[in-house]
């Protein structure tokens, strides 16, 4: 039988506790998610291949649910700021919840038929992600983006059509605002 159990979540540094697990995402090891590479790999050799996220998850076996953070840290690469992979859930029928703890972010969503979606993510925002919107949050403001997740453990990802196309969307630094703006590598 599964027992129930408070889990303490620090907003500002995402830190989970207990935690089940987590793993975190350097700039080297998202070279396909961000337009200009040449400025990514010249960050890379000379900025110590910064960690860009972190995720940090609680998730106990035989639970239908599960939970935890991403922290995001402040950053861009040549005006476009630091975001996640983005993905849709492998299972069609489940979406997701984003509450967001610190920071200032953008959740850019796109749905299969192409439309995109902005949810403003900031402190005391819940987004709903429905079901079979592929999501990506990134990270707009100057101090770490922390946001706490919930999701069926059956959900999966589905990375692949993001990874290789892209988003429709690209959200970018203009004199210190961010703008979102057409992609101009998106190949349909
Ligand atoms: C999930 C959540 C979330 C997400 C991270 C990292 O479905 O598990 O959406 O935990 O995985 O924020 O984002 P990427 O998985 O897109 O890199
Ligand atoms: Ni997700």
């Amino acid at each position: 039988m599964l027992l129930p159990e408070g889990v303490l979540i620090n907003g500002l540094t995402g830190e989970v506790s207990p935690d089940t697990g987590k793993y975190t995402k350097r700039l080297s090891e998202l070279r396909e998610v961000f337009q200009d590479r040449a400025e990514l790999d010249r960050m890379v050799a000379t900025e110590g291949d910064p960690v860009v996220y972190e995720v940090i998850e609680y998730k106990k076996e035989g639970s239908d649910l599960f939970f935890g953070t991403t922290t995001m840290e402040a950053g861009n690469v040549g005006g476009e700021y630091f975001m996640t992979r983005g993905h849709f859930h492998q299972r069609r029928d489940m979406g997701e919840v984003y509450y967001t703890q610190s920071g200032h972010g953008v959740l850019l969503l796109e749905s299969r038929d192409g439309e995109t979606r902005v949810v403003r993510m900031e402190p005391g925002v819940c987004a709903f992600i429905p079901p079979d919107w592929a999501h990506r949050s990134i990270n707009v403001g100057t101090e770490k983006l922390v946001f706490v997740w919930v999701c069926n453990v059956e959900a999966g990802h589905d990375y692949g059509d993001i990874l290789k196309r892209g988003m429709r969307k690209v959200v970018v630094d203009r004199d210190g605002a961010d703008v979102i703006v057409d992609n101009p590598r998106y190949a349909a």
